[in-house]
């Protein structure tokens, strides 16, 4: 046998295309004239500066896990597959249910999948593209068949309500793709990443790690609220989501005017108005939802991509970018050419109802109210569509039949 012959033949590259997507918002919404009763703020301001109308806060039986669930089964059912078609699980968030274990595994066992590796991704905004690309590379190396990409977020249970630069930005809400792998040409195409630390404190959350454990000393100075530099911030966004999704689509082999619609990451309608200017792209190429959801970190752009393409923006053939940037500083954009039919998205939502899919609770711990206080008030007004804690408390294990007779 010669050199050649005895050499092994480089593993196939697959391609990796979009099959399912799904999404999930919770039913409260919180308006800008809710947050005018709880901070100085007005509608006028928020509406200007940042294009916000509304976000969604997640009721107290919500968790990041039952959110991402929720969107990651509707992105199954879209795709036409069972859960445990999924061998890769891959959840994107900066406001995990708990430290440990991953939100990952809770949602692996949520949507009764038995067989995937599960893990989380932490790339604060970016998180989903992040993960995007993360499966894109398991497929392509032929690590896996059927990737589901979750992005999902509970922000609300991390803001200083008397921070009125942070807290009217964020909101709760999942979205997930499946992504396939196929021989068949289109799917995702060119990827971009960067990481630039010299941001790493431009918006951070001090306290919970391990520089600063949890305390007494760290809650009472609001340490464990998200802080953000908002003008530096807004500064690096307009650069980067421009140059990160023009890397992408070069990197694709294609210029910005072949690319039929972006799916930004929902930060403020300025960033992305700067982003269509600096690729000298008309506003109708940028799909906007920001002013219903705010800025609900990685969900941002799977909620923004499944909305996209159930509103019919998106049709097979066409080129989609998605781009987000985050804390970190971190970017990053994958360039799509969309495979799949379109309608399919309002089969995978119909198949999935909310109260249907269930994280399991841990026994033998109190149950705590994680509803901010500033917010108590306004999630309890009449009319609300909020479980009662009582009903969902963790922790709470069945009364034994004996003690319910005592
Ligand atoms: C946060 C952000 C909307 C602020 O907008 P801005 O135009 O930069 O406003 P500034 O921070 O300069 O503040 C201008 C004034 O408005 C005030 N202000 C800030 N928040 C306000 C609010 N919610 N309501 C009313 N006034 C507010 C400030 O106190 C300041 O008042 P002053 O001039 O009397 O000092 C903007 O910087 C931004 O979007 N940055 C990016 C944030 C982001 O995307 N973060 C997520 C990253 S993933």
């Amino acid at each position: 046998m010669n050199e050649t012959s005895a050499t092994p033949a480089p593993p196939r590259q697959h391609r990796a295309h979009v099959t399912g997507w799904g999404r999930y918002a919770p039913s409260h919404v919180l308006t800008n004239a809710d947050l005018e009763k709880i901070v100085d703020t007005n509608d006028e301001w928020i509406v200007s500066r940042t294009g916000i109308r509304e976000r969604r806060v997640a009721a107290a039986d919500e968790t990041t896990a039952s959110m991402g669930a929720v969107a990651g089964l509707r992105a199954i059912r879209t795709a036409g597959l069972e859960p445990d078609d999924i061998d890769l699980i891959l959840l994107a968030t900066l406001t995990p249910d708990y430290w440990m274990p991953s939100t990952a595994a809770l949602v692996k066992e949520a949507i009764g999948n038995t067989k995937a590796t599960a893990f989380d991704v932490m790339a604060a905004c970016s998180g989903f593209v992040y993960g995007f690309a993360t499966a894109q590379a398991y497929i392509q190396a032929g690590l896996a068949k059927h990737v589901l990409v979750i992005g999902a977020e509970l922000l609300t249970r991390f803001l200083d309500y008397t921070d009125r630069s942070t807290c009217i930005l964020f909101g709760d809400g999942a979205g997930a793709v499946v992504l396939s792998a196929s021989d068949e040409p289109g799917g995702a195409l060119g990827i971009e990443m960067t990481t630039e630390p010299q941001g790493a404190y431009m918006i951070w959350l001090p306290a919970g790690g391990s520089k600063a454990p949890p305390s007494a000393g760290t809650i009472s100075r609001g340490e464990h609220y998200v802080r953000m530099e908002g003008n530096q911030t807004y500064r690096f966004a307009t650069k980067t989501m421009a140059t990160t999704a023009l890397e992408s689509i070069r990197r694709s082999g294609l210029d910005p005017t072949d690319v039929d619609l972006f799916i930004p990451h929902q930060a403020n309608i300025r960033i992305i108005e700067a982003v269509a200017k600096g690729l000298d792209l008309p506003m109708d190429k940028m799909f906007i939802n920001l002013d219903k959801y705010g800025n609900t970190s990685a969900a941002s752009v799977p909620i923004a991509l499944a909305e996209a393409v159930n509103e019919g923006r998106v049709k097979i053939g066409d080129n989609v970018t998605i781009v987000a940037f985050g804390a970190g500083f971190t970017s990053g954009a994958v360039t799509i050419e969309w495979t799949a039919d379109p309608a399919r998205g309002l089969l995978g939502d119909a198949a999935v109802k909310p109260e249907d899919v269930t994280v399991r609770l841990p026994v033998d711990w109190d149950s705590v109210d994680p509803i901010p206080d500033a917010l108590a008030a306004i999630m309890n007004r009449p009319g609300s569509l909020d479980v009662p804690l009582d009903d969902v408390a963790p922790g709470e294990p069945e009364p034994a039949p004996a003690e319910v007779h005592a």
